[in-house]
């Protein structure tokens, strides 16, 4: 059976194809796909940041339903409900024995191919197409890895689901693992989209204060208010650093959640002594940065990378999952529009002109 399939091709650009899935092998689970959110690390791929030499299945922030399992697979059987993790840890190497998935040295997923080092996915020609992070999301079925493929309560709705599996993950990891941000701390986010209007979530739900957004759209900065922040400035016109030090002293942390190395350089001019900057964007490929050497070591400045949130799926995504439930999270007004997959290119346009909340495309 044939799927119809998002896929980046470095030589066709963005485009629809028929592929055929292989059934889930060892270790790995078959899914049928029933929401995926369009995350800023797609649309990386499609505008060459990040440069791939093979065709690519997008997507990877996304939930479905297990439809199959392969050899050896005991934490998930088919009918459960599960969230995508784009990180799936090796469960070897000495990170993830340390207890530190989001930094596992042995995943495949950043190499876009199953732990086998296999896809799943060929055209009708025989040629091979890639799964994104290891999991090729904008499609209607997939094989993914055990340790990607999360459980969850089956009254979570499918969109919620997606967006836990990389943008509010990442966003609330961000504060609570990466940063570690007490009651009382102040916070600036600079990049109000699906990933920093999470931190700014995150930073309501651990009693930060103040919490000051950055934009460069009216629009996500209204939707920052509603999460939880207590000022807004506009990106494009304040001078933030010169805002922080005059109103508060410089902020204890500055989370940037664009990728910008120009941004990610006047992060520093914000902290107060001792205060962190957190890089929950993603540059380009190969993109560098400059700091000013003697202000960080002189007043003990932290520059902190972070990847995933820092999150253990298994844990992060569940405890997140309950918390929404629970009525904790506001997550429902993260969703903007809800498109087919074919209006996937639409979605990535959604994206671009930074305006609406995360696109959820549906099969
Ligand atoms: N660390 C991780 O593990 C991780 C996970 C997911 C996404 N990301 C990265 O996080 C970044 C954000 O992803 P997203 O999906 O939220 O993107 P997005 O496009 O939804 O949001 C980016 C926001 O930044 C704003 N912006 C752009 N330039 C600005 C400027 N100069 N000043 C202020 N605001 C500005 C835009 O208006 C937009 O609202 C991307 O780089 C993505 O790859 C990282
Ligand atoms: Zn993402
Ligand atoms: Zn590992």
């Amino acid at each position: 059976m044939s799927s119809t399939a998002i896929v980046f091709d470095p030589e066709a650009g963005l485009g629809t194809r028929e592929v055929t899935l292989r059934p889930a092998g060892p270790g790995e689970v078959e899914i049928e796909m029933r929401a995926a959110g369009v995350c800023h690390s797609d649309l990386h791929i499609v505008s060459g940041d990040w440069p791939t030499d093979r065709p690519l299945v997008l997507g990877h922030e996304a939930a479905g339903v297990v439809t199959g399992i392969g050899p050896g697979v005991t934490s998930v059987r088919p009918g459960d409900h599960v969230v995508l993790s784009w990180f799936a840890p090796c469960r070897r190497c000495r990170k993830c024995v340390a207890g530190q998935g989001w930094l596992c040295t042995g995943t495949k997923a950043v190499a876009n191919t199953l732990p086998d080092g296999t896809t799943p996915f060929t055209e009708a020609d025989g040629e091979e197409v890639w799964p994104y992070l290891g999991l090729g999301a904008f499609t209607d079925r997939l094989v993914v890895p055990e340790t990607a493929a999360v459980k969850v309560p089956k009254e979570l709705p499918f969109g919620i689901g997606a967006l836990l599996g990389c943008s509010i993950t990442t966003g609330i990891g961000a504060v609570v693992n990466t940063a570690g941000v007490r009651p009382g701390e102040s916070a600036v986010v600079i990049g109000t989209g699906g990933v920093g209007l999470s931190v700014v979530m995150g930073l309501a739900l651990v009693g930060a204060d103040p919490i000051v957004a950055v934009d460069l759209s009216p629009e996500r900065l209204e939707a920052a208010r509603k999460f939880g922040a207590t000022h807004t400035l506009d990106g494009a016109r304040d001078d933030v650093a010169a805002w922080c030090q005059d109103e508060l002293g410089g902020v204890d942390y500055a989370f940037e959640a664009i990728g910008s190395p120009k941004v990610v350089e006047t992060l520093p001019a914000m902290l107060t002594s001792g205060g962190a900057a957190v890089l929950v964007g993603m540059a380009a490929t190969g993109a560098t940065g400059s700091f000013d050497l003697f202000d960080l070591a002189d007043q003990g400045k932290r520059i902190l990378g972070c990847n995933y949130g820092s999150s253990v799926g298994e844990l992060d995504i569940p405890k997140l999952a309950r918390l929404y439930l629970a009525g904790r999270l506001p997550l429902d007004d993260l969703i903007g529009k809800v498109r087919p997959l074919k209006e996937a290119p639409l979605a990535f346009d959604d994206l671009r002109s930074n305006t609406g909340k995360r696109t959820i495309l549906e099969p």
